[in-house]
């Protein structure tokens, strides 16, 4: 599916076409550091092999006690700080680690972030979450259901992961991004859009959790294999997918947008591995050095990843105002998701 401002129905803002804009970004990091030396001292596994097939060093890890709120809140309370204003009337949350499986999480992040009864929800898309959240977001903005909208990629993947699992261990770390977003128009500097999001139900079990749903039940006296509560991923086949996935969508919202590939300074894509990172520059034929990384520090933070990158390279002076930038993610269920946008000139604060 692709659409955009230029061909949404929605409401007209000074006559011009109304679109979300980027007025605020924000991210936060748990402490905690767990290097590759400390994952080889517990699992079989070493700095080496994570390093050369990840390019992973390092990953944040919550603390006991803390859940995805947790770190949802701070990176909500910079992007807030980032735009200047608490001042938003819809709060989403992308995670794929609520803090429970029900209510949704984001209610909880607006509340503790004192932002009065504003329509909160989250979104599900697994490491697309973000890019498919910034989708409905606009579309709120869009269709005047709001004026400005908290989004959030937020999780805590170190609280599902089996603790034997070395693959699974060395990619995920943990971590929440932020960004608001504001009325604008679709010619401004930060305006989103056009969109390309897409899915494959066929493909669900690359990428699960089996257990703990309604097609598999935990509920107490019943029996459920231990590893079923855990993550679990086809590595190999996940990142073939990931890597054609990313590119196509990345194509066709290049093409919705009327940008070519060559002219932009920016590919923001999922950090899910820097070969996938790599792979996804060649297939676009965009220099190696114009996508943005931050996985070596941080590891593969799912629905964080971008917003993450984002603040990052903002506060780095890498993203400057004005470049054309490209995000482009892709997750289990498998989803997608790709937009584009000229960066605004925001102050980005991170932890
Ligand atoms: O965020 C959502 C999207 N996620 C992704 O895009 C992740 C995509 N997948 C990947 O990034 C890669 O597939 C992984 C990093 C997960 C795995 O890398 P790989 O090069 O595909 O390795 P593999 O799974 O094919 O495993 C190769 C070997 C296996 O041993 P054998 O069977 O050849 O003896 C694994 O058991 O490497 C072994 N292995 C490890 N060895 C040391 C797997 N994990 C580890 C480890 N340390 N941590």
């Amino acid at each position: 599916m692709v659409s955009g401002p230029e061909s949404q129905p929605g409401n007209q803002l000074q006559g011009r076409h109304r679109a979300a804009v980027v007025a605020g970004v924000g991210s936060w990091l748990p402490a905690r550091v767990v290097t590759n030396h400390d994952l080889s001292a517990e699992l079989d596994t070493s700095d080496e092999w994570i390093r050369s097939r990840t390019g992973i060093a390092q990953r944040h890890v919550i603390d006991e006690g803390m859940a995805t709120s947790d770190l949802a809140v701070e990176a909500g309370f910079r992007a807030l700080k980032s735009a200047g204003s608490s001042d938003v009337d819809a709060v989403v949350v992308a995670t794929t680690t609520p803090d429970r499986p029900c209510p949704a999480t984001a209610p909880d992040v607006a509340g503790r972030l004192g932002l009065g009864p504003v329509p909160a929800f989250d979104v599900a898309a697994v490491c697309s979450g973000f890019v498919y959240s910034l989708a409905v977001a606009s579309g709120f903005i869009a269709a005047g259901i709001a004026e400005r909208v908290l989004v959030i990629g937020a999780d805590a993947y170190s609280t599902i992961l089996d603790p034997q699992d070395r693959t699974t261990r060395a990619v995920f770390g943990d971590g929440a991004g932020a960004v608001v977003l504001r009325a604008g128009t679709a010619d401004e500097e930060g305006a989103l859009g056009p969109y390309d999001l897409g899915s494959d139900g066929s493909l669900a079990d690359l990428i699960t959790i089996p257990a703990g749903g309604s097609r598999q039940r935990s509920a107490p006296g019943q029996s459920v294999e231990r590893a079923d509560h855990y993550f679990q991923m086809q590595g190999k086949r996940v990142y073939r997918n990931a890597v054609a996935h990313m590119s196509q969508s990345a194509r066709r919202v290049l093409a919705s947008a009327g940008w070519s590939a060559d002219t932009l300074d920016h590919v923001v894509a999922h950090q899910a591995n820097q070969r996938i990172l790599d792979a996804v520059a060649a297939e676009l034929d965009v220099p190696g050095e114009r996508v943005v990384s931050q996985i070596e520090r941080v590891g593969n933070t799912s629905a964080a990843s971008i917003p993450l990158a984002l603040a990052d390279a903002a506060a780095s002076g890498t993203l400057r105002p004005g470049q054309r930038v490209l995000l482009t993610a892709f997750g289990g269920g498998l989803t997608w998701a790709s937009t584009v946008l000229r960066w605004p000139d925001v102050t980005a604060v991170t932890s």
